[in-house]
């Protein structure tokens, strides 16, 4: 009788054992899954296994075959621009990639931009609650993670993508290219808090965790002062510390937007991003006074 097929990890770990590199007790800590964008695969290996990282890189490339790149986690996404804390184990260091997502193609560079796998469901959520005709902003573009799906999925939505961050922004540019976006989705190069159009939004992206009061301001002047419409305003929380933007978005209201007024606000998870800690987004919907 044939063995049945190896799954890719069976293989990953026959691999190592065959090559015996590894103390054998260290063996169960191989990561039994990886992150995936496009040809680049990111996996988070024990620092019990950083002596051997290359190796080990080295057998998860030869068993994902559709792999060219392994990148691992070495620490948590830093600075303004978002950049993630990884480093390439093996195969090929250019990390240039084509992702492909929800009906989308996006060029990414996998190390040095952000694309979070685990906001998918976003994603998915975004292009399900947007309705046709709608006016959209993405105050923090990248390369169009958020705001490509909605457009791609709603052919007379149109969208304006603020990016602050050049190398982020020619992908976007390309994105936009590519998924044939160019009559509805206009990318904007500059920082949110000078380059946001205002008075023109039905919803406004905001997918950052350290949002500043002034972006806060911008977002409500970005609504059609006349209409309103949805704030989705992205944070971390813990159990310890519950928050949302409820009470901040309130007190801008009331101080600088009086004919504006609160609907309501919804906050759902995202993603865990560490043990206890949570990415949420609010959804803010604000409608104008009577
Ligand atoms: C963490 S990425 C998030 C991408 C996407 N919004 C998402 O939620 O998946 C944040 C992006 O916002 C950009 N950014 C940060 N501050 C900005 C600012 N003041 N104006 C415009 N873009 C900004 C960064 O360069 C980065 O590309």
């Amino acid at each position: 009788m044939l063995s049945p097929r190896k799954t890719p990890f069976e293989y990953i770990k026959q691999s190592v054992e065959n090559e015996g590199y590894l103390p054998t007790e260290l063996i169960a800590r191989l990561p039994k899954h990886w992150r995936r964008i496009g040809t680049v695969g990111i996996i988070e290996l024990h620092t019990s296994l950083w002596p051997w990282k290359e190796k080990i890189g080295q057998n998860y490339l030869s068993g994902i075959s559709e792999l060219s790149t392994i990148m691992q986690k070495v620490g948590v996404t830093t600075t303004t621009i978002r950049t993630p804390g990884y480093e390439v184990l093996a195969g090929n260091p250019d990390t240039v990639t084509l992702h492909k997502e929800l009906g989308c193609k996006f060029w990414i560079d996998a190390l040095r931009l952000t694309f979070s796998t685990g906001n998918h469901a976003e994603r998915q959520r975004l292009i399900k609650i947007t309705t046709e005709g709608e006016q959209i902003i993405d105050m923090f573009a990248c390369v169009g993670n958020l705001s490509v799906p909605i457009s791609v999925h709603h052919p007379t939505v149109e969208v304006k993508g603020v990016e602050i961050n050049s190398y982020a922004y020619s992908f976007l540019e390309k994105n936009i290219q590519v998924n044939h976006l160019k009559e509805r989705y206009q990318p904007i190069f500059g920082d949110n808090q000078t380059h946001t159009p205002i008075n023109w939004a039905d919803r406004v992206l905001m997918g950052y965790f350290e949002l500043t009061p002034r972006q806060l301001e911008v977002a409500l002047q970005a609504l059609k002062q006349d209409q309103g419409g949805i704030v989705h305003t992205h944070g971390l929380t813990t159990a310890r510390q519950p928050f949302n933007w409820r009470q901040t978005i309130e007190k801008l209201i009331l101080e600088k937007f009086p004919y504006f007024q609160l609907k309501d606000t919804k906050q759902r998870v995202i993603k865990s991003i560490a043990p206890g800690v949570h990415h949420f987004v609010d959804d803010i919907h604000i409608i104008r006074k009577n």
